[in-house]
């Protein structure tokens, strides 16, 4: 049982992708990690990020078991991922391993940007979950001041509209949701309740799989 999800930055996924693997005991995979760990080896090397070749070596190294999300969340490892992904020899690297990861029993949850459309086309069950950009930013602003931090939500609503028009507008891989998505728009509804909606559709596809 694979379960893609997609969406754009600060939708809520990777909450929703963790809650929907630790209910069903499935491994899960956040691949926006992959292209940040890429970004990160190039950095600590000092190497170049518009380099392909040097980029494609060091993304085929990557060893998905190592990926720390809190190491790996810092800005500018986001800023230099973004600017690697739009390379078609790092994507083929990655997805690859994504691929052989999504292969692991009893099931996987795997998140990104193209899961549904490239990486895993024939997933069983595919989520889009989006909110409106004001909403994305809104709710990145609250995670940052609630853990103490200070933030200018004028200076994150642009970087999420930025992000967007960089996911959306690349050739390879763009951002986009698969036909036989579900879309899950949580600009007016709670991870809660986007998470019960998901939990159906699973149990449902699960049930058909039985
Ligand atoms: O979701 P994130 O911020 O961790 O993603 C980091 C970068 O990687 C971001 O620019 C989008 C890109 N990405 C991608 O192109 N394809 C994926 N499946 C996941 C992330």
């Amino acid at each position: 049982m694979i379960i893609a999800i997609d969406g754009p930055a600060a939708a809520g996924k990777g909450t929703l992708a963790r809650r929907i693997a630790e209910t069903f005991g499935f491994h899960h995979l956040d691949t926006g990690l992959t292209y940040r760990a890429t970004a990160k080896a190039l950095l600590d090397a000092g190497l170049p990020l518009d380099d392909e070749a040097v980029a494609e070596g060091m993304a085929l190294r990557v060893d998905l078991a190592g990926l720390d999300r809190t190491v790996l969340s810092r800005h500018e490892i986001g800023e230099a991922a973004s600017k690697i992904a739009v390379m078609p020899a790092v994507r083929r690297a990655l997805v690859e391993a994504q691929r052989r990861f999504a292969e692991k029993t009893p099931g996987t949850v795997l998140d990104g940007r193209d899961i549904g459309t490239v990486v895993c086309p024939g997933a069983p069950v595919k989520l889009y979950v989006t909110a409106s950009a004001e909403v994305r930013a809104r709710r990145r602003y609250e995670e940052i001041v609630e853990a103490g931090g200070s933030a200018d939500y004028d200076a994150i609503f642009e970087d999420v509209k930025r992000r967007d028009e960089r996911d959306m507008g690349r050739t390879d891989s763009p951002l986009k949701p698969a036909e036989d998505a579900y879309l899950l728009d949580t600009s007016e509804m709670s991870i809660e309740a986007a998470f019960q909606t998901a939990k159906s559709i699973i149990d449902a596809a699960l049930s058909r799989n039985a």
